[in-house]
């Protein structure tokens, strides 16, 4: 039984996806968990070097975690060979000169989506992945929330029959900073500095739908920008130049329509912060970020409208809840840990960065229909 040390370069592990979700969530809890156990009975034990830009930010995180190894110099990091893969967390705008450093070092890559601002970028990323021969994925952590977990065994079951539509309302209130502090970083109103909902949330949409119902054959897309200033992290205001809603219907593999409502401007009347409702001709179901209710086709109410009388059906609770039978873990660990696994012993991990392409390529395609006011076509992608 051996215990194989596996370097990771975590880059942008400052900000808040990589403390909370990265480092906290996966590595640090796989490192307390003892490590990624083999069925040879081998253990893969995450060695994270802590790299960003400020040094007092980095040596108060890896104190705070009991880490040794943090540094400010990536390529230093870069060269050397303990360390065997690259994580990259930081902003977008930042990522793909930093992953082809990483894959021109030899470094096997992992990073956040998305992988990179335009579609041409993400692709040169595959091709020289691909040239390198280096291992790489992609975060793609909705697909592993227990919500969408439950979703995926209904499907796989047949449960819904042939699926007709898929309707998806994402988003919450995220304040302006003028009176409370906004949530999230400043740069994501900003285009210039990679903002916006579409190019962040279409790359989540892209295999959510890709992997769940189909893959996605054409966007309609209409962007706005409904809150047009805030104020930043130092408390400047400044314009949004960026999209905070995003308005969009797509069609799937087998004429699945699904209506797609991203929205950083709206107040949350539903369940979860994203809900997915599915219709089919066999049954229905409605999956937040935990819990997913059915309705099965002989259980189905016949509401007849009359506004004349009070509303005779409480139509929230003619659902059941889909149980959990199973454990769920932090869907970024799992994902981890996949990766993990794959780098060690070659195990399939199909989301790679040609996946991640496509949400970029979903992105720019949305924005190129909100502007041309048009549906788009998505062509297959080729490297
Ligand atoms: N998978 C998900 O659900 C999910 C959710 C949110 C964000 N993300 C992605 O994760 C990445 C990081 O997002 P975040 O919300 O953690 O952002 P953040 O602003 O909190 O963190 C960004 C990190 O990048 C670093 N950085 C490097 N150069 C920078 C520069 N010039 N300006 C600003 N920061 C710089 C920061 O120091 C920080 O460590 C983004 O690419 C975003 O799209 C993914």
């Amino acid at each position: 039984m051996a215990t194989i040390q596996l370097g990771i370069i975590m880059n942008g592990v400052t900000g808040r996806m990589g403390t909370n979700q990265h480092l906290i969530r996966s590595i640090m809890a796989i490192r307390q968990q003892g490590g990624v156990q083999l069925s040879n009975g081998d253990v893969i034990m995450p060695d994270p070097i802590l790299v960003g830009r400020q040094e007092h930010k980095l040596r108060a995180l890896a104190e705070t975690h009991g880490l040794e190894r943090w540094s400010t110099n990536l390529d230093e990091c870069l060269a050397d060979p303990h360390n065997r893969i690259y994580f990259d967390s930081q902003t977008t705008v930042m990522r793909s000169e930093s992953i082809k450093k990483a894959i021109a070092a030899g470094k096997h890559i992992y990073t956040e989506k998305p992988t990179a601002e335009s579609l041409s970028d993400a692709l040169e990323l595959v091709k020289l992945a691909r040239e390198a021969g280096v291992k790489n994925g992609v975060v793609q952590d909705k697909l592993f929330l227990p919500g969408l977990i439950k979703l995926k065994r209904l499907i796989d079951s047949g449960f819904f029959g042939r699926i007709l539509s898929v309707r998806m309302e994402f988003g919450y209130w995220v304040f302006e900073g003028d009176w409370q502090p906004g949530q999230r970083p400043s740069w994501n109103y900003r285009k210039e500095d990679g903002g916006g909902i579409i190019v962040d949330m279409f790359a989540h949409w892209r295999y959510v739908l890709d992997n769940l119902f189909g893959s996605v054959k054409s966007v309609s897309c209409l962007g706005v920008t409904h809150i047009p200033d805030r104020i930043d992290e130092q408390g400047k205001r400044y314009d949004c130049t960026a999209d905070d809603a995003a308005y969009a219907t797509f069609l799937l593999e087998g004429d699945i329509v699904a209506q797609v409502n991203s929205s950083w401007a709206v107040r949350v009347d539903r369940e979860d912060l994203l809900t997915i409702q599915v219709d089919g001709t066999e049954g229905s179901a409605v999956a937040g970020l935990r819990n997913c209710r059915s309705q099965h086709r002989v259980n189905t109410p016949k509401p007849v409208w009359n506004p004349d009388i009070p509303n005779p059906f409480a139509f929230r609770e003619q659902w059941e809840q889909v149980p959990d039978n199973q454990l769920f873990d932090n869907g970024f660990k799992i994902q981890w840990e996949l990766f993990l696994k794959h780098i060690v012993t070659d195990s399939p991990f199909p989301w790679d960065l040609l996946e991640g392409a496509k949400g970029t390529q979903l992105s720019e395609l949305g924005l190129a229909s909100w502007q041309e006011r048009r549906w788009i076509d998505i062509p297959e992608l080729t490297v």
